[in-house]
C-alpha cells in the first residue's frame, strides 16, 4: 500500500492543518510519517482512548516481527543505541508495571505539590537575572532552567551534570527527522551522564536516584533497566514542559485573562492550557498484535499505529470549540498526557511547574509583549511541535 505523505511541506509551522482534516475525512488514515515511517494515524477522540487502553496494540518494537520503525531499524548504532532503547515506552506489561513502580511514588499529586515552592523560586531567580534587560529568550532562559532545576532535584541529579544532560535531551529533541543517528548518540550521552549517579549512588538520599539503587538492590530491575528509566524520566520531562510552558505563555498573553486582574490560572485554565497546548502530539509508535477493524479498515498484525493525542484534544465531537481556549471549560477530559498504561508518569509534576511558571512570569512581568515566533522557530518531530525560542520584551522600569 502506497501511504501519502503526513506532511507534505518542510518544516512544518502548523502540523494541525494537515491532521484535522483527515478526523473528518479519514480519522483512521494510512500515512508516511516524516522520517518514512508508514502508520495509521488516529485522529478521532473516540478511536484514540479506546486504542491507548486495547491489549491488541504493543508498543514493544523488539517484539514486532517486521520492526517497521525505520527510526529504529535502520539505525547504524546498536551498541549506544541499545543502553536507551528499552524504556517504559518500549516495555508492555507486566514489565512495563515492574520498572515502573519502581520510581511511581516520587511522581505522585502530594509529591508534585510540595516541589511547587521550588519551582517558583528558580522561576523568580531567572526572572530577576534577566528582568533589567527587558528583553529574554523565554525557552532557554526562562522555561528550560525552570524544568530542569526541578526535575533534577527530583530525580537527584547534580546541577552540573544535569546541565550537560540537559544540553543532550535538547539536542534529541531538535534532531531533524532522519537524522536519527545523532538522536541515539545524545540519548546514549544522556544514559552515560546519569549512569554514575546510579553506579556511584547513595541509598539514603530522598530521591528517584536513590529509590532506583533500593529497586537493584532488592532485585525489582537491573541496572540496565534502572539506567535507562532514569535517562528516560529526564529526556521525557524536558520538552514536554518546556513546550507547554513556552506555548502557553503565547496563549495566555493572546487572551484577555493575561490583562485580568485574577491572581492566578485556577486549575481548570491551568487544565485547558495543557488541552489547547498539546505539546505531544502523538503518541510513540505502537504496534498491532493481530487484526483491528477501524472506520471501515482493517488494521493487521505488525502494522504501525500512532495515536494523535492532538487531533483528540481538538475533537469537535468531543470538545465545544476545541480551537479556543476556554479558562473555565468543564469538564475536560483532555489527552494532554495521553491515556491508558502509559499515561505520563510525570502529570501531577509537569501540571506544577507549567502553572507556577506561568503564573510567576504573569506577577511578575504584566506588561510584556512576544515577537511573534517566525518559521524557522518551530521544530516538528514524529511526537511533539515545539517553539524553539520566544522572544519577549518589556519595559524594565515599570
Ligand atoms: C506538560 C508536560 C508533559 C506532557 C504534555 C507529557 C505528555 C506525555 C504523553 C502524551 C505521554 C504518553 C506517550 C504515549 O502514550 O505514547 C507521556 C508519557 C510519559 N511521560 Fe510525560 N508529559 C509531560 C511531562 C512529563 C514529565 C515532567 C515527566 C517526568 C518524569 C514525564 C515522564 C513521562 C514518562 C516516563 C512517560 C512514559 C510513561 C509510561 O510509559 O508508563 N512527562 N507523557
Amino acid at each position: 500500500m502506497h501511504a501519502p505523505r503526513l506532511f507534505p511541506e518542510h518544516p512544518v509551522s502548523d502540523p494541525y492543518k494537515y491532521i484535522l482534516p483527515l478526523q473528518e475525512n479519514d480519522p483512521a488514515a494510512y500515512v508516511t510519517l516524516p522520517g518514512g515511517t508508514e502508520a495509521w494515524l488516529i485522529t478521532r477522540y473516540r478511536d484514540v482512548r479506546a486504542l491507548a487502553a486495547d491489549g491488541r496494540l504493543s508498543i514493544n518494537p523488539y517484539a514486532n516481527q517486521r520492526e517497521v520503525w525505520r527510526g529504529l531499524s535502520a539505525c547504524p548504532l546498536p551498541k549506544p543505541f541499545s543502553v536507551v532503547a528499552k524504556n517504559l515506552l518500549t516495555l508492555d506489561s507486566p514489565d512495563h508495571l515492574r520498572v515502573r513502580g519502581t520510581v511511581a511514588k516520587r511522581f505522585t499529586a502530594r509529591q508534585a505539590k510540595g516541589i511547587k515552592d521550588f519551582a517558583a523560586d528558580v522561576a523568580h531567580d531567572c526572572i530577576s537575572a534577566f528582568h533589567c534587560a527587558g528583553t529574554a529568550d523565554l525557552v532557554s532562559q526562562y522555561a528550560e532552567p525552570v524544568l530542569n532545576a526541578t526535575i533534577c532535584k527530583i530525580l537527584g541529579i547534580p546541577d552540573e551534570v544535569g546541565s550537560k544532560a540537559a544540553a543532550a535531551a535538547k539536542e534529541i529533541w531538535n534532531c531533524p527527522v532522519g537524522k536519527e543517528k545523532s538522536l541515539w548518540l545524545a540519548a546514549a550521552e544522556v544514559s552515560h551522564l546519569v549512569n554514575e549517579i546510579i553506579v556511584d549512588g547513595e541509598q539514603a538520599s530522598d530521591d528517584a536516584a536513590s529509590d532506583l539503587i533500593k529497586s537493584i538492590s532488592a532485585g525489582i530491575i537491573d541496572l540496565h533497566e534502572a539506567r535507562q528509566l532514569f535517562g528516560q524520566l529526564f529526556i521525557a520531562a524536558s520538552e514536554s514542559t518546556v513546550g507547554s510552558i513556552a506555548k502557553g505563555i503565547i496563549a495566555l498573553r493572546d487572551s484577555e485573562y493575561w490583562a485580568s486582574d485574577a491572581e492566578a490560572l485556577t486549575a481548570q485554565g491551568s487544565e485547558e492550557v495543557l488541552r489547547f497546548t498539546s505539546q505531544v502530539m502523538s503518541s510513540v509508535i505502537r504496534y498491532a498484535r493481530e487484526s483491528i477493524q477501524l472506520d471501515g479498515k482493517t488494521i493487521s498484525p505488525g502494522d504501525s499505529v500512532m495515536l494523535s493525542f492532538g487531533a483528540a484534544n481538538r475533537d469537535p465531537s468531543f470538545f465545544s470549540d476545541p480551537d479556543l481556549l476556554l479558562l473555565d471549560r468543564t469538564p475536560n477530559a483532555h489527552m494532554a498526557f495521553g491515556a491508558g498504561s502509559h499515561y505520563c508518569l510525570g502529570a501531577h509534576l509537569a501540571r506544577a511547574v507549567v502553572k507556577t511558571s506561568l503564573d510567576v512570569l504573569r506577577q511578575r512581568i504584566p506588561q510584556i509583549s512576544l515577537r511573534q515566533p517566525a518559521d524557522h522557530d518551530y521544530h516538528i518531530g514524529l511526537i511533539t511541535h515545539s517553539v524553539k525560542r520566544l522572544i519577549a520584551t518589556w519595559n524594565p522600569e515599570k
